[in-house]
């Protein structure tokens, strides 16, 4: 085993020339920390276990890491996600290995809860449309009656999922004077209570909420969640936002209750394909307004999702347990146990 504690980082952190796809993202303080060395990987989507046998660490980004991505050497020991969805990586192939995941809810809390405000106030302030009727001068000004925005106040926002970025989120809205109401079959309850955030069921959110918005993760449980059922019960005057992952949403179903104006309109920075066909009937519907999954990129959170993962890293490479494991079986793992053991005694603790 090298002497070093190796890093690798995925490929889609670089773009084709080199260059950092987020320049934001600090990597000065693994070039500065002790002992330890790191390295691109080529593209390849799932990564393969080949290109990972040399390394202790790794930071994804987008690939996949499947079951397949895992070298039987055993070398690997944490794959730190740069963000909090992990719907790309095989928790249960990792938890069997030994490996810890590990995820960044403190860089992306608060810019994906101000992406989903960005979306109830363009959406209800009317902004795509006025932006459209000021370019086109006077004919525009005199249409702008015909365009009412919807006032927030008393209005009810209903979220699924009351989670990191879902208490958050509640946490921003207090001003509006809103009523808060959540859907979340895992609920911190004293956390809604404190919130001011009324737990109902599944059926209400979509019957109460003036909003409707997705905050939960994608799973088996939660595919296809906003199917056309639901949606049959939003009211007419009714917004759905989803930041969460696309195919929570039966994107069809959305479509059609869009095209028949059965739902005010929708937010969607995600989409059930991404990038989407451009021929798909979702993106000519004016009644939307879309982000391609980058509505929460802001510097702060490349940032913030960066520092967290190198901190877990180097945690790792002292063999100190990272906060925030996804997969906490593995703490107590034999193999997970040796390989910290073995960590502090290279690399002091
Ligand atoms: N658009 C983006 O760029 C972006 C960025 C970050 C995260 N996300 C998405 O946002 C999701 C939420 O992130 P988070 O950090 O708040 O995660 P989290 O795990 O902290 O919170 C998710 C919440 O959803 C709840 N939940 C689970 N199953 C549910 C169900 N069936 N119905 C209702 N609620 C359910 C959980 O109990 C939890 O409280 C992530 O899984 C990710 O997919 C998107």
């Amino acid at each position: 085993m090298s002497a070093r504690f190796r890093v690798a980082l995925s490929g889609d952190f670089r773009k084709a020339d080199g260059s950092p796809v987020y320049p934001d993202f600090d990597l000065e303080p693994l070039r500065q920390a002790q002992g330890v060395e790191f390295a691109f990987l080529d593209n390849a989507n799932p990564l393969r276990a080949e290109q990972l046998a040399d390394f202790d660490a790794l930071i994804l980004l987008a690939h996949r890491f499947a079951a397949e991505s895992i070298h039987p050497n055993g070398r690997l020991a944490v794959v730190a996600r740069f963000g909090v969805g992990y719907d790309t990586v095989d928790v249960e192939a990792c938890t069997k290995a030994g490996i810890a995941l590990v995820i960044t809810p403190d860089g992306v809390r608060r810019p994906v809860a101000v992406s989903i405000i960005t979306l109830l106030l363009a959406l209800t302030g009317k902004l795509m449309v006025k932006d459209r009727l000021t370019r086109e001068g006077p004919l525009g000004f005199a249409r702008r009656g015909d365009h009412m925005g919807v006032g927030l106040i008393g209005r009810t926002f209903a979220s699924i999922g009351i989670g990191n970025i879902g208490a958050e989120l509640f946490r921003l809205l207090k001003p509006f004077d809103m009523k808060l109401i959540a859907h979340d079959p895992y609920a911190d309850q004293g956390l809604a209570a404190d919130l001011g955030v009324e737990l109902v069921n599944l059926e209400d959110v979509f019957r109460r909420g003036d909003v409707v918005s997705v905050s939960c993760p994608l799973n088996s449980e939660t595919r296809h969640l906003v199917n056309a059922e639901r949606l049959a019960l939003m009211k007419p005057t009714a917004y759905l936002i989803n930041t969460a992952r696309g195919p929570i949403v039966d994107q069809k179903a959305l479509t059609a209750v869009l095209q028949q104006g059965r739902i005010a309109g929708a937010g969607l920075d995600v989409l059930e394909q991404e990038p989407p066909d451009p021929n798909d009937p979702i993106l000519k519907l004016d009644n939307v307004i879309f982000a391609p999954h980058a509505l929460c990129w802001t510097d702060q959170c490349f940032a913030g999702n960066g520092a967290a993962d190198v901190r877990a890293v180097l945690d790792v490479q002292h063999g100190r347990e990272p906060r925030l494991v996804v997969n906490k079986a593995v703490l107590a793992t034999s193999a997970w146990k040796n390989r910290m053991a073995e960590y502090r005694k290279r690399f002091g603790e």
